[in-house]
């Protein structure tokens, strides 16, 4: 799938028009490229729209899987009233170095956590802990994984949250059912447990932007 140089053009539009990315947010790219992290936290929009979701669900706890830079999370923890709170799950030592980095700079340190290992280990040790549910889940970890993380998040919300999961769509080859690549087998697999799953409702949208052509899905816990 070739990217269209006006998915770009039109993403920087938006952001100019009605993001409002402000210096922290900008410094969070700048620093991850800088520390040669690849580039793919969601975009401004994208952020944007956790924002919106966290704030329209009335989060005040919210757990992402997949940290980068941090900078889903500082977008997702700005959308939290007084009290809120974030916990963020990484694998990577020098992601989390730089996401920490990045989450004092923005004056967000009391309002969130960054766990480091692998995220079925601290899922596993969340659910056994029998943590208070989450508000929103935002899964964006290896997509292999999708289904495990998944199954984790409903096991740790409540009716009423918010399950979303990034890059399903990969570019198209969700619809490949002969691909062998692990990351569409495991959100293949998502799609599958999403239809059959009688405690949430969900749908997923397509997008296109500067980082090319992808998509997300929302599930809401009905159950
Ligand atoms: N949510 C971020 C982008 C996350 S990129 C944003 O939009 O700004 C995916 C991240 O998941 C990477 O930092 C990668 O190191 C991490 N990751 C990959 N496998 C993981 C695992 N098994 N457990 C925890 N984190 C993992
Ligand atoms: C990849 C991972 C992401 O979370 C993303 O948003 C884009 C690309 C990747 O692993 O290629
Ligand atoms: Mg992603």
């Amino acid at each position: 799938m070739n990217a269209d140089p006006r998915w770009a053009d039109v993403d920087r539009h938006i952001t100019e028009m009605l993001v409002n990315q402000d210096a922290a947010l900008a410094a969070v790219l700048e620093s991850s490229e800088a520390a040669g992290l690849p580039p793919i936290s969601v975009s401004p929009p994208q952020g944007k729209l956790l924002w919106m979701l966290a704030r329209l669900c009335g989060a005040r706890r919210v757990l992402e899987i997949g940290t980068l830079a941090g900078y889903s999370t500082i977008w997702l923890a700005r959308a939290l009233p007084e009290g809120g709170r974030v916990l963020t799950l990484e694998l990577d030592s020098k992601h989390a170095e730089v996401a920490r980095a990045n989450f004092a700079r923005a004056g967000l340190t009391e309002r969130i956590e960054l766990r480091l290992g692998r995220a079925s280990e601290s899922l596993r040790q969340l659910a056994t802990a029998g943590a208070e549910p989450f508000d929103l889940v935002f899964i964006d970890a290896d997509k292999a994984s999708s289904v495990e993380y998944f199954r984790r998040a409903l096991e740790l919300t409540r009716p009423g949250s918010l399950i979303i999961t990034d890059n399903v769509v990969r570019g198209g080859a969700v619809v490949d059912a002969a691909s062998t690549d692990p990351s569409v087998v495991g959100v293949r697999g998502l799609y599958d447990v999403l239809a059959a799953e009688p405690r949430v409702s969900a749908t997923a949208i397509q997008t296109v932007g500067g980082k090319g052509y992808d998509g997300f899905a929302i599930a809401l816990v009905i159950a």
